[in-house]
């Protein structure tokens, strides 16, 4: 018997390993645990900073198909809690009520087969477990159900290594990592149904406030779909590992009012800025190899392997959430990607410092 550092007695070897891991574990996950809950309120208070609405939480949703999740979520927490209330209370029971007295070296009665007894814990699982089925299985039936009123907003959603495009066919629109969608109210509702592709491997498609996840798989065309009843800022993300930079494949989803929303789409269907004061900046673009990956109204760039940088200023961040969409930012950004997003496919431009400066000042012009 040894003593393990931090008072944890062993009654393991020398050399064992899981008497030793043991208390590190505890200490690691009691750690997590209380810096978890001791941040909470300082990265509420970051997205409240942000207009944003709210931390991502399924437990406080503003769309219909994310209020049936929680219902039918809180039915399968409460029927788990049930049982785990019972279990650990009969548990305990037990153990007081049958500890060794003092004195009292007898071996209790030993009881073999139980007819009625086996029965109960076969059957009453298996009803259990019917129930949790059958209310999953009416819950995704009728959100898989449910089709697209004539007056949906159609928005196609495309994953790529790591970013969201996103297109709007209906209205002409292409943008990239912020969806815009109206709000549905009562007297006129307005939901959004989104059609989900991939151009390279499988991601997750999540905005815990709106929806349940849906997955994006190449060569598959997934369906969700969405109402908001609150305008604001939602956040979402890639909820599938699919490579190096799965954590920063942020989303953002910006409900307005349906004016609002009119006003977003029209303002993105102007052409993109032209403006000759920052013409220098605009021929470093279609100089480089930006052009191949990216398209730009108005130039020759025509490339899909990378966001449609046509309106990037009316965007909030850059790099799908890895950094908010400054001047600063965004010659950084040009000129070093992977300082911000380590792995990214976009490559460093290797520009010098007055073409980063006049390419800068032109990106800036794209409202
Ligand atoms: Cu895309 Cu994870």
């Amino acid at each position: 018997m040894f003593t393990v550092p931090g008072g944890w007695v062993s009654t393991e070897t020398e050399g064992g390993r899981a008497d030793v891991l043991g208390p590190k574990v505890a200490r690691a996950w009691l750690t997590g645990v209380i810096a978890t809950i001791a941040t909470f309120p300082v990265t509420r208070a970051l997205a409240a900073d942000d207009g944003v609405r709210a931390v991502p939480n399924m437990f406080a949703p503003v769309s219909a198909p994310a209020e049936s999740i929680r219902e039918l979520s809180f039915l399968v927490l409460g029927i788990s809690a049930g049982i785990f209330v019972v279990v650990s209370s009969v548990l305990f029971w037990c153990v007081y009520r049958y500890r060794q007295k003092p004195g009292d070296d007898s071996e209790p009665p030993q009881v073999y087969g139980s007819n009625p007894i086996e029965w109960a814990w076969t059957i009453v699982p298996i009803l259990i477990v019917l129930v949790l089925f059958l209310a999953t299985a009416r819950t995704i039936n009728e959100l898989q159900a449910s089709e697209a009123p004539p007056n949906a907003l159609k928005v196609t959603i495309v994953g790529h290594q790591w970013w969201w495009e996103i297109r709007y066919p209906d209205l002409g629109v292409v943008t990239a990592n912020e969806l815009h969608l109206p709000v549905s109210s009562a007297g006129a509702q307005r939901p959004t149904y989104l059609a989900l592709e991939s151009a390279d491997v499988i991601h997750s498609f999540w905005i815990p406030q709106l929806a349940g996840k849906t997955d994006v798989v190449p060569n598959r065309h997934n369906r969700m779909w969405v109402e908001p009843t609150e305008t604001g800022t939602f956040l979402g993300q890639c909820a599938e590992y699919c490579g190096t930079q799965h954590a920063k494949m942020l989303l953002r989803v910006i409900v307005h009012t349906p004016q609002e929303f009119d006003r977003w789409a029209a303002a993105q269907r102007q052409p993109a800025s032209s403006d000759a004061s920052v013409a220098a900046g605009r021929a470093v673009f279609q100089n480089t190899a930006c052009v191949n990956c990216h398209t730009l109204d108005g130039t020759i760039a025509d490339g899909r392997f990378g966001p449609d940088l046509s309106h990037l200023m009316s965007r909030t961040t850059i790099g799908a959430g890895a950094a908010t969409n400054t001047a600063k930012n965004l010659r950084a950004w040009v000129d070093d990607p992977h300082q911000f997003k380590p792995g990214v496919l976009m490559p460093a431009m290797k520009l010098d410092d007055p073409q980063l400066d006049q390419l800068t000042a032109y990106l800036l012009t794209l409202k």
